[in-house]
């Protein structure tokens, strides 16, 4: 009998009820068994238990491991911290890993398309501590590790090892921040030499924006403190056709929690007009993680099916589909 997955799921707010419902009818009809607990978080959890991010979803990640999240509103100026930053904190998940690949039947201006992308997910200036130095002066605080940069630099080599990827380019601006990221580059450097299989190259990140649109196929993974991370990674996304088809994982010690790139689309919330492409991808991370290979393959194959078809497509990629109508096309191209 097949094994039964228990993984965390949180629906998350604005499209997120209508991609994860997508996304669940999908992988149901696969067949993979999935225990699913899901769990409130954010604005909803902030009016239901008081707290946006509630004790019972940290204890059931803590338990089970795995978490597949819907995008969560961040209110801004005001209000709570990101739920998401607060997650990749409190579980250490240290490691963003977007796959980046252009799909065959959504050509794109780049040409076909093949990047990893990691990106440190837990400092840099993303640490979130600013002060005002004097009144019209503030002053926000870039904070870099000897053992952060270590981590995912072993993280991104690893993984290309683990996936026959060829070449890791470490993306910095050691020229201007040379203590902070003069540090992140001998810590790449120092674990590249671990690595002598994979090449090791490295590029300013300005350079790398201009490089990724002239001649993105010259790069194969690309490894990123936080919030050059956060920026190219879009960028990439932009690649091969938006945010309605980039996936991400964010991976620590212990934990994993997948999710789509993209956040929780306030403007067409509700309307039935969500793309549930990215967080679908990102679902196929999971099941990946899960060893379900077989049926992550299958999924994978039908999204492309329907994909090809252009009426078949949802607005954002110019079809009429509906979210729901979508994935019963993708349930159908399975059987
Ligand atoms: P967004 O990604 O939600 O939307 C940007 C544009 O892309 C909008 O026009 C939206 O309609 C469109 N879009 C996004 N996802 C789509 C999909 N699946 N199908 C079709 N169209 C899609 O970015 P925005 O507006 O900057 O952020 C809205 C809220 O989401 C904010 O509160 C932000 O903090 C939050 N957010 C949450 C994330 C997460 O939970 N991981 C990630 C990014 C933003």
């Amino acid at each position: 009998m097949a094994t039964e997955h228990q993984v965390v799921l949180v629906p998350g707010d604005g499209i997120g009820p209508e991609i994860t419902g997508a996304v669940l009818r999908i992988i149901e009809a696969s067949g993979v068994k999935i225990a699913w607990q899901s769990h409130v978080a954010g604005a909803e959890a902030m009016g239901s238990k008081g707290t946006p991010l509630p004790d019972e979803l940290l204890t059931a990640i803590d338990e089970v491991g795995i978490c597949l999240k819907g995008p969560i509103t961040t209110p801004i100026g005001r209000g709570f911290q990101s739920v998401n930053v607060q997650l990749r904190k409190h579980f250490d998940l240290y490691a963003n890993l977007r796959p980046t690949h252009s799909l065959p039947c959504l050509p794109t201006p780049y040409g076909e398309i093949d990047l990893v992308v990691v990106r440190e997910n837990t400092e840099d200036l993303y640490s979130g501590i600013e002060h005002e130095v004097v009144p019209g002066v503030v002053e926000s605080i870039k904070i870099i590790t000897e053992r952060a940069c270590t981590r995912i630099a072993q993280f991104a080599f690893d993984y290309a090892i683990k996936n026959g990827r060829k070449k890791v380019t470490a993306i910095h601006k050691a020229n201007i921040m040379k203590l902070s990221d003069g540090l992140f580059l001998a810590c790449c450097q120092k674990v590249a030499a671990e690595y002598p299989s994979i090449e090791y190259t490295e590029m300013i990140v300005d350079n790398c924006a201009m490089q990724l649109v002239m001649r993105p196929r010259q790069f194969d993974m690309l490894l990123l403190e936080n919030l050059y991370g956060d920026i190219v990674s879009d960028l990439c996304a932009g690649l091969v056709g938006g945010l309605g088809l980039a996936p991400g994982a964010n991976l620590g010690p212990k934990h994993a929690l997948f999710e789509a790139v993209h956040g929780s689309a306030p403007d067409i919330a509700g309307l039935g007009l969500a793309n549930p492409t990215a967080l679908l991808l990102a679902a196929l991370l999971m099941l990946r993680h899960l060893n379900e290979m077989e049926a992550a393959d299958r999924i994978f194959d039908a999204l492309l099916k329907v994909l090809a078809q252009p009426e078949q497509r949802t607005r954002d990629l110019g079809g009429q589909a509906s979210t729901s109508a979508f994935a019963e096309a993708v349930v159908a191209a399975m059987e």
